[in-house]
């Protein structure tokens, strides 16, 4: 009963004012993972995640059936995509680092903005989306039903005559459901065995959770507070030489319906703003989680950092500047980042403490999947 003990002793204390409420509202600690959460109307099972998986792997889930899920979230390169600008369908690429889904189960908040609430909610907007799928939810169901195998699955799993395609979203989110990772050495050491970090890594979370004061947005179990900043991430290296990826930037501009001179002007992402219209959201992006990223270089919403060196040494000069920072649409960086004087050794500590957030990689070869029912043979 030590820890109510603590508590109790907190809360005297600032009821006599000797401590302020401001150190007692700390940050949600870090933990280990726990279950992840299941919503009530879509409840897991076995059939369900296995037809959730062959959809996953299945590019006639697209608009031209040659792009997959797995296409952009490949297993081999940590369920992401690892160039800095994910790959978009055919003739197209995207515009933004494609994220892993291991883990994103746990997520509140979907997407470098935070735009979508739920993996069912999300998964439309990945097949139909313009850049990802260009898919069309009829083409998608009437392919669906000329696949014998997916026919009977959907009647066993959801009890559809006819696939539809809610169900497709709803399988698919039950499979990632199980890309879950939840035994890195980190989670480890937090569930009592001391010996799964070394001493520099426990270094590292000294550092982490003190002097470099990641953990004032990097917290709780999933390392994120899943809210949205402006650190001043530099724009990435060949962005505006990168035509592909312009092209596709200029028409989400208008898509998310921006003005006419910021679709003229504007040469990066401005984030939340594409949600919210407010100047003070422009180059926000959600904080991400942080296990699983041994396997997800490169980094951030437009892939600029290639290893946690770099990363480490981005948060220790305070973070950077960016046309969201320096006023010239906007002055939003974040006033959470300040120089952090760390010395090499600390530096050193706090890379090994970020590889401790990734533990055995999640491997899976493409299944098979089901084919289309044969034509029937010719009569005459
Ligand atoms: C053409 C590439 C592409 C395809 C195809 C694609 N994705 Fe993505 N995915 C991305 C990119 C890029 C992002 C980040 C997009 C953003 O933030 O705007 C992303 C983000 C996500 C996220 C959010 C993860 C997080 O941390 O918030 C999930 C979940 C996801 N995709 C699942 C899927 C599923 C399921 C499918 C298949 C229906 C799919 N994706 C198809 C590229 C793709
Ligand atoms: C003010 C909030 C904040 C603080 C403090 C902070 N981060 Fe972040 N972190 C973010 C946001 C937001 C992003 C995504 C930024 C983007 O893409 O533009 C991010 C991205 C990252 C990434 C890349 C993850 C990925 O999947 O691409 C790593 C690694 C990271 N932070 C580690 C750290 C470390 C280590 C510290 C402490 C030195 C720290 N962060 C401090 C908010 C913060």
């Amino acid at each position: 009963m030590k820890k109510s003990k603590t508590l109790s002793l907190a809360v005297v204390l600032i009821a006599l004012g000797i401590s302020s409420p401001a150190t007692a509202d700390m940050n949600p600690p870090l933990a280990a993972l726990g279950p992840v959460p299941v919503p009530a109307d879509n409840p897991q099972t076995p059939a369900k995640i296995a037809l959730g998986k062959l959809l996953f792997f299945d590019t006639r889930i697209g608009g031209d059936a040659s792009v997959s899920c797995a296409d952009c979230h490949m297993p081999k390169q940590g369920w992401g995509f690892n160039d800095p600008i994910s790959r978009g369908y055919p003739g197209v690429i995207h515009w933004r680092n494609s994220q892993t889904v291991v883990n994103s189960a746990y997520l509140g908040k979907l997407f470098w903005a935070g735009s979508a609430k739920s993996l069912e909610a999300q998964a439309p907007g990945a097949a139909l989306g313009a850049v990802s799928g260009n898919g069309e939810r009829d083409m998608v169901e009437a392919r669906l039903a000329f696949i014998p195998e997916y026919v009977k699955r959907f009647r066993d799993v959801f009890g559809d005559d006819w696939p539809k395609v809610n169900n497709v979203w709803k399988a698919m989110a039950a499979f990632e459901r199980t890309l879950i990772h939840d035994q890195t050495p980190f989670d480890k050491f937090m569930r009592g065995d001391k010996d799964a970090l070394s001493a520099e890594q426990k270094h590292g979370l000294r550092l982490f959770q003190g002097k470099a004061n990641c953990i004032e947005c990097h917290n709780g179990p999933l390392m994120t507070d899943q809210k949205f900043y402006n650190l001043g991430v530099p724009r990435a290296e060949d962005w505006l030489e990168n035509g592909m990826a312009q092209i596709t930037f200029r028409y989400e501009q208008y898509a998310k319906g921006t003005t006419e001179k910021l679709y003229r002007t504007i040469k990066d992402d401005a984030g939340l703003y594409y949600r919210t219209k407010e100047k003070s959201d422009m180059g926000k992006f959600r904080t991400p989680p942080l296990r699983y990223i041994a396997y997800t270089a490169p980094y951030m919403h437009n892939g600029s950092f290639f290893d946690f060196d770099e990363i480490v040494e981005f948060y220790n000069e305070g973070g950077g500047s960016n046309d969201f920072t320096d006023g010239k649409f906007a002055k939003n960086k974040t006033k959470l980042l300040k120089p952090l004087n760390l010395s090499d050794k600390e530096k050193v500590a706090l890379v090994a403490f970020l590889e401790a957030l990734s533990g055995k990689e999640i491997k899976m070869s493409t299944p098979k999947l089901p084919l289309y029912a044969p034509l029937p043979a010719a009569t005459n």
